[in-house]
C-alpha cells in the first residue's frame, strides 16, 4: 500500500461548547492543559504518519495555525487546508481532496480523542486492505452519534444520528479510507441537517459493494464535543498521568499523581491528585481536589476547587463553598464582591451557566 496521509478536521462551529467556542476553536479546548487537536496530531506521529492535512474554518483558522504551527515540533509536516463553511466532514474530505491526491489516508476528527493511538488499526489497514476501515464502540447514547449495524461481523447499515437507533454501536471519529470514498461522497446528497456526511458516504461505499472492515474499539474514546465529555475526557487523561513538581511549594502539599509546572507557586495549599498545575499559576490559601486542571497563569486564592478544567489567566477567589464541574474559558474572573448594595454582580457571554450556592 502507499504511504498514507493524515486528515485533522478541525473546522466546524463547536456550538455545543458555547460560550467557551464564541472566542476560541474546540479544538483547542485543553485536555489536563492540552489542547484536544494535539492528542490526534500526536496520535499521527506516533503512528509514522508524517504528511497531515488541517481542515480549519475561516473563524477558527488563524487561532488553529498558531498554535500547532507547521508541525515541526511534533516531528511532521502540518498543511492548513481551509474550508469555506462547514458543510460536512464528507464535504471536509473533498475540500481536502487536491492534498490527498490518490493517497489512503486516516481521517481522524479534531475533537475527538482515542486512548492507545491509533497504530495497531494503520497495521491492520495496511494488512488487510480493505476500502475503508471504521472503528466502533458501545455508547449508551447512540442518536448522538453515527451508528453501525453488523451482521456476521460484516457492515450492512451507518445511519447518522438516527431517532430510533437499532444498535449501541457508535462511530468513532476515526477512518481510514482509500481514495474511492472521494467518489462516494460525490455521490451522496446533504442530510436532513445540510451536511454531507462521512456516515452516508460510507454506506454508499458498502452499497456499491465495497470493503468496510469493523473494528470495536477496546481502550476508551471520547468526543469531547461537550461540557460533560470534556470532564470525562479530563479525568481519563489526568488518571494516566505521572506526577511530577516543577514549581514552588511554600506550606503547601500534594497528594497522588499532581504535575506542577515550572514557575508555578503554591502558598498554603493542598491539591490532592490526579491533577495538573500549569506554568505559573498562583494557589494561595487554597484546595484543589482530584481531576483538576488548573491552566497557564491562573490564580487561585481562598477556594476550593475540584473535577474542573480552568483555561489560561482565569481568577477564583474567596469563594464560600466549593467550586466543581465547572469549565471556565481565558481570563474569567469568579469572586466576591465587598461593594454595596450587597449583590451578585455578573458580566458572562451568550449561552453562559451559573450555578449559585
Ligand atoms: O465524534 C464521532 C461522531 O462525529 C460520529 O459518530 C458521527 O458519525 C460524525 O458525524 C461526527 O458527528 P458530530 O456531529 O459530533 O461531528 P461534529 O460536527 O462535531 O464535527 C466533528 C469534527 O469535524 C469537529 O472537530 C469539527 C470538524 N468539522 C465538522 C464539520 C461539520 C469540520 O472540520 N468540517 C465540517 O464541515
Amino acid at each position: 500500500m502507499q504511504d498514507l496521509k493524515g486528515l485533522i478536521l478541525s473546522g466546524g462551529t463547536g456550538t455545543r461548547l458555547r460560550p467557551i467556542t464564541h472566542t476560541s476553536a474546540k479544538q483547542l479546548v485543553p485536555v489536563a492543559n492540552k489542547p484536544v487537536l494535539f492528542y490526534g496530531i500526536e496520535a499521527m506521529a506516533t503512528a509514522g504518519i508524517d504528511d497531515v492535512g488541517i481542515i480549519i474554518a475561516p473563524e477558527t483558522g488563524e487561532e488553529i495555525k498558531a498554535a500547532a504551527g507547521d508541525g515541526s515540533r511534533f516531528g511532521i509536516r502540518l498543511t492548513y487546508i481551509l474550508q469555506d463553511a462547514p458543510l460536512g466532514l464528507a464535504h471536509a474530505v473533498l475540500t481536502a481532496e487536491p492534498f490527498l491526491g490518490d493517497s489512503p489516508f486516516v481521517m481522524y476528527l479534531g475533537d475527538n480523542l482515542l486512548q492507545g493511538g491509533i497504530e495497531d488499526l494503520v497495521a491492520a489497514f495496511r494488512a488487510s486492505e480493505p476500502e475503508a476501515l471504521i472503528l466502533l464502540t458501545p455508547v449508551p447514547d447512540p442518536e448522538q452519534y453515527g451508528v453501525a449495524e453488523l451482521s456476521d461481523g460484516a457492515v450492512v447499515r451507518l445511519i447518522e444520528k438516527p431517532s430510533d437507533p437499532k444498535t449501541d454501536l457508535a462511530l468513532v471519529g476515526v477512518y481510514m479510507f482509500t481514495p474511492v470514498v472521494h467518489h462516494a461522497a460525490r455521490a451522496i446528497r446533504p442530510s436532513g441537517r445540510g451536511e454531507l456526511e462521512i456516515t452516508d458516504a460510507i454506506q454508499h461505499l458498502v452499497d456499491q459493494g465495497h470493503r468496510v472492515e469493523p473494528h470495536i474499539v477496546r481502550g476508551w474514546w471520547k468526543d469531547t464535543g461537550r461540557l460533560e465529555d470534556m470532564l470525562a475526557a479530563n479525568r481519563l487523561v489526568l488518571d494516566t498521568i505521572v506526577g511530577s513538581v516543577d514549581g514552588e511549594l511554600i506550606d503547601s502539599r500534594v497528594d497522588g499523581r499532581v504535575v506542577v509546572e515550572p514557575g508555578a507557586r503554591l502558598e498554603r495549599s493542598a491539591v490532592r491528585g490526579p491533577a495538573i498545575i500549569g506554568a505559573g499559576a498562583r494557589l494561595t490559601d487554597c484546595y484543589i481536589g482530584p481531576y483538576t486542571a488548573i491552566g497557564e497563569g491562573c490564580s487561585i486564592e481562598n477556594a476550593e476547587v475540584e473535577h474542573s478544567i480552568l483555561l489560561a489567566g482565569s481568577v477564583v477567589c474567596d469563594l464560600d463553598g466549593r467550586m466543581e464541574s465547572s469549565l471556565l474559558g481565558r481570563n474569567v474572573r469568579i469572586g466576591r464582591d465587598h461593594r454595596q448594595p450587597r449583590a451578585y454582580r455578573f458580566m458572562v457571554g451568550d449561552n453562559s451557566e451559573i450555578g449559585i450556592l
